[in-house]
């Protein structure tokens, strides 16, 4: 029997359906069925003999999902009803025991959080990996000196390293953040049932350890319709492929002919169909790219949950599709920047060419006059003049002449040559978290020991 008399219509049943995407839930759905049949038989809700029944049914669903064999059938709206009508096509009416005590309201939150969970693992080692390789390519590149940037002006030279190191603490803050999300899935939901709770004396502690939560949520109505740890896993996956974006972003600029720093290998690059010459970040123009369509799931997902009364709306369906295209595409984001930055090969000649312009040291000059005694706010002018004098004489500063120090700069003396004739603007910054090599290595051996303890 059923309450409907007339027949679902063909675009309803379309707009209704989630077979088409929440298929990817099986595995989930089936681990949490189980857990939920062996609580059902531990309580006394189902006899030991109907376990077992239901227990090897799923089994043989899970081997048919498992091998691709399992047909959807017509009227299958969802997975969940999907497994269901098989697991009774299989085992017979025992198969309908099932779903005593439980409803697809806390079933698909409980496995959406599983699913969350599984994936914030993997992004949490992908992550890993790629923080290991930006550390190993930094310590390859360990003293090569390169122009650091403000507004994309050369401003003050750091070693490519240090530059390297940048985007590894970045990544690092991204683990942190994914290391929330698996908080934030530590609250089974099952056992809620529709939202109320439900008709019999369930214990849903022990399905939880079954299913490895920490806890069960303590309201029923929350555990429903709680999606909060989707929004947390889009929200790290966002601002994780934003950072993958600008390190893509750096790459595409820096295998310019125009700055001739770094170098794709064949494996990252591609060709032009017209043009024999070229050869082509499109790897690291892709990760650039892929950043805003991990963002707006995040700002879909907002856009569903906002201003939706308790409790589970059919508004909640609309989480997956963001949440799957988010992982896929944050998956393959990672696994490409990781591959990619390994790839790359410096150019030392180019970088040091350009990190040794001399106005990279009017820092170093105006310091020179505060050690003097002088201001900083008044040193800067004073240098800021000799840059002036020099850039309208078509000359590098230290071209300067002792005649031109006495009239512009009179407080200067022959250690201005010095300063600039050295190399030593990079060692010179030595404070902490500074570019000078003694800072670069404890920052790595910091990187090192991180990865070390997040890999336990
Ligand atoms: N396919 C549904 C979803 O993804 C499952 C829950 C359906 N619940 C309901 N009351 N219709 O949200």
């Amino acid at each position: 029997m059923s309450r409907f008399r007339d027949p679902q219509d063909a675009a309803f049943q379309a707009l209704n359906s989630s077979i088409g995407f929440d298929y990817r839930l099986a595995p989930y759905d089936i681990e949490g069925s189980i857990a939920h049949a062996r609580m059902l038989a531990a309580s006394a809700i189902i006899s030991a003999e109907d376990l077992d029944v239901l227990e090897s049914g799923l089994a043989a669903v899970r081997a048919e999902i498992d091998s691709d064999t399992f047909a959807v059938a017509p009227g299958d709206e969802d997975i969940h009803m999907a497994i269901e009508r098989r697991l009774i096509e299989i085992v017979g009416p025992v198969g309908g025991k099932l779903h005593t005590a439980r409803s697809r309201n806390d079933q698909v939150a409980t496995d959406v959080a599983m699913f969350v969970r599984a994936h914030t693992l993997r992004a949490r080692d992908q992550v890993l990996e790629l923080m290991r390789t930006l550390v190993d390519v930094a310590e390859a590149h360990l003293d090569w000196s390169m122009p650091g940037y403000t507004h994309l002006q050369r401003a003050q030279p750091v070693y490519l390293s240090h530059h390297l190191l940048a985007h590894f603490w970045r990544f690092r803050r991204d683990l942190q953040r994914f290391n929330f999300c698996m908080t934030a899935t530590d609250d089974l939901p099952l056992g809620a049932g529709a939202l109320a709770g439900v008709n019999f004396d369930t214990a849903r502690m022990s399905v939880a350890q079954d299913l490895g939560f920490a806890g069960i949520a303590e309201n029923s109505m929350d555990a429903v319709s709680n999606r909060d740890f989707v929004l947390d896993f889009l929200s790290a996956a966002s601002t994780c492929a934003t950072h993958l974006s600008q390190l893509g972003a750096e790459v595409v600029l820096w295998s310019s002919e125009e700055f001739g720093f770094c170098e794709p290998s064949d494996a990252f690059a591609s060709g032009s169909s017209l043009m024999p010459q070229k050869k082509n970040p499109d790897a690291a123009e892709l990760l650039r790219a892929k950043a805003p369509r991990v963002v707006a799931h995040l700002t879909a997902l907002h856009g569903v949950l906002h201003g939706l009364p308790l409790t589970y709306n059919k508004d909640l369906q609309e989480d997956k599709e963001h949440l799957f295209d988010a992982v896929d595409t944050l998956d393959l984001s990672l696994e490409a920047a990781t591959g990619m930055l390994r790839g790359l090969t410096f150019d030392r000649e180019r970088l040091a060419a350009a990190a040794g312009d001399q106005f990279l040291a009017a820092t170093d000059v105006a310091d020179l006059l505060v050690r003097r005694g002088m201001p900083f706010r008044e040193s800067h002018g004073v240098v800021a003049g000799l840059v002036r004098t020099a850039i309208e004489r078509g000359m590098t500063l230290s071209e300067l002449t002792r005649q031109d120090l006495a009239e512009l700069a009179p407080q200067l003396d022959d250690e201005y040559y010095e300063v600039l004739a050295s190399s030593s603007w990079l060692e010179s910054k030595v404070s902490e978290g500074g570019t000078s090599l003694p800072r670069v290595r404890e920052q790595m051996a910091q990187a090192r020991h991180l990865i070390a303890e997040a890999a336990d």
